[in-house]
């Protein structure tokens, strides 16, 4: 049987498909979206033009920007009745916990999704998505807040409008802080797409068996939460807290992560595919001292995070293993400045990658992928007798 299998765990040498969406080059550090560098992108670009580049392939026209903004403004409401799944959370539940559960749920809410959907149904249902997942993400912050929820303001942009409904109260009116709408569009497009990574890939297996949008992509929610995943940008930041609890000693973590039975690893660091600086962790980094400049701030936390990196990228363990900061190092300290929660750190990257998820999800549909059912080598008991359970020791 294990004539002609070969096992590559975590796929390390492994391609799953063929893809005209994103474009990654490891060794040099390289990441383009439909042929456009990243830094291009987020120097010139909004994050809903590049939502609109993944999805359709093409940089949007002004009409066809104009339409497709339209569309989603209109449709950022979600249905009253998901309030109620909603209010049964415990309000300490994790904001990624609820975001995977309510859009899972969308798939009752239109159950109409199938894999039988036209091309207008799917792009409704691609609308959707993009429009209630900002409602839906600021719902949980709020609750944990002890503040109600606020609704989607349709002459508010995509990131004031996030920004609004997190941080807008009944008792003063909330101004969008440019910089900090600025900061938000550059962070999401940085993690709008990232070719075959491990949400994606589930999003692509789930959707694969033709299961509906809302289901395929409430499943790379679930992966990406993962601390090896997304939810490194959370643990990086739990991390840099750690470390100036502890007096700043980060040859000490560097230490620790150089031990393998101390089971710790420097959060932010490393890379499946980046065998370089991600390039995206380079923009960003510079983005982090901007922002904070520009706003006032002053985190000591960001101190330290230059400090380990110095201290790691000039460490034999790291320089070997070729383990440079990558995209989760530097984004929670921005995340930070802008006032969102170190839990909900993990849900902005979710934002972020949702139109990657939803352009994979439609490739795959589109090209007629088959069934993801790769196969295994047995290493199980060999063929046996059924003993009854009385003659059982
Ligand atoms: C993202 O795939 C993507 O594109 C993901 C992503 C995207 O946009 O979708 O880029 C987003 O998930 C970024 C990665 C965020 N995760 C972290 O920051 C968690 C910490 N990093 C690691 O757990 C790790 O580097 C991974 C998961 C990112 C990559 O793991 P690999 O490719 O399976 O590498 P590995 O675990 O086999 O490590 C290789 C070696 C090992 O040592 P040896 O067995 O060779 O002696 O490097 C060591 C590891 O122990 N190592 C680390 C380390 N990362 C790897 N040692 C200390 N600290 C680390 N962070």
């Amino acid at each position: 049987q294990t004539g002609y299998i070969t096992i590559d765990p975590g796929y390390k040498n492994t391609g799953a498909t063929k893809s005209a969406i994103t474009f990654l080059d490891g060794e040099e550090g390289v990441l383009n979206y439909r042929g456009y560098s990243i830094e291009d992108l987020a120097e010139k670009s909004s994050f809903l033009e590049v939502a609109y580049l993944l999805i359709y392939g093409e940089l949007p026209t002004e009409k066809q920007f104009a339409e497709f903004e339209h569309e989603i403004r209109t449709h950022t409401l979600v249905n009253e009745d998901m309030r109620k799944i909603f209010e049964g959370f415990p309000v300490n539940a994790h904001p990624m916990g609820v975001l995977s559960s309510l859009v899972s749920a969308m798939s009752a809410f239109y159950p109409d999704a199938n894999a039988q959907n036209s091309e207008a149904e799917t792009q409704l249902h691609i609308i959707r998505l993009l429009a209630k997942l900002p409602t839906i993400a600021t719902w949980s912050y709020k609750k944990s807040q002890g503040h109600p929820v606020n609704y989607p303001q349709n002459e508010l942009d995509y990131c004031s409008n996030f920004l609004n409904m997190m941080f807008s109260l009944p008792v003063a009116k909330y101004n969008v802080d440019p910089v900090v709408s600025a900061a938000l569009n550059k962070l999401l497009i940085l993690h709008a797409d990232h070719e075959q990574n491990c949400s994606t890939s589930t999003v692509r297996l789930v959707g694969s068996s033709h299961a509906n949008i809302f289901s395929s992509i409430s499943s790379g929610i679930s992966a990406l939460w993962g601390p090896l995943h997304g939810g490194a940008n959370q643990e990086v930041i739990e991390m840099l807290e750690a470390i100036k609890a502890d007096g700043g000693d980060t040859q000490k973590y560097i230490n620790m992560a150089k031990d393998k039975s101390s089971g710790f690893r420097l959060f932010g660091f490393g890379h499946r595919v980046y065998k370089n600086f991600d390039p995206r962790a380079r923009i960003i980094k510079k983005a982090a001292d901007d922002v904070l400049n520009k706003l006032g701030i002053n985190d000591p936390v960001l101190e330290i995070a230059q400090k380990l990196e110095k201290a790691a990228l000039e460490d034999d363990y790291f320089v070997q293993r070729k383990l440079y900061p990558n995209v989760d190092f530097y984004s929670g300290i921005i995340y930070r400045a802008l006032g969102i929660p170190t839990n909900m750190f993990t849900v902005m990257f979710a934002i972020g990658r949702l139109p990657g998820w939803i352009a994979q999800w439609k490739e795959m549909r589109v090209n007629k992928e088959p069934i993801g059912r790769p196969r295994q080598i047995y290493t199980g008991a060999p063929k046996r007798d059924f003993v009854p359970m009385s003659e059982r020791k």
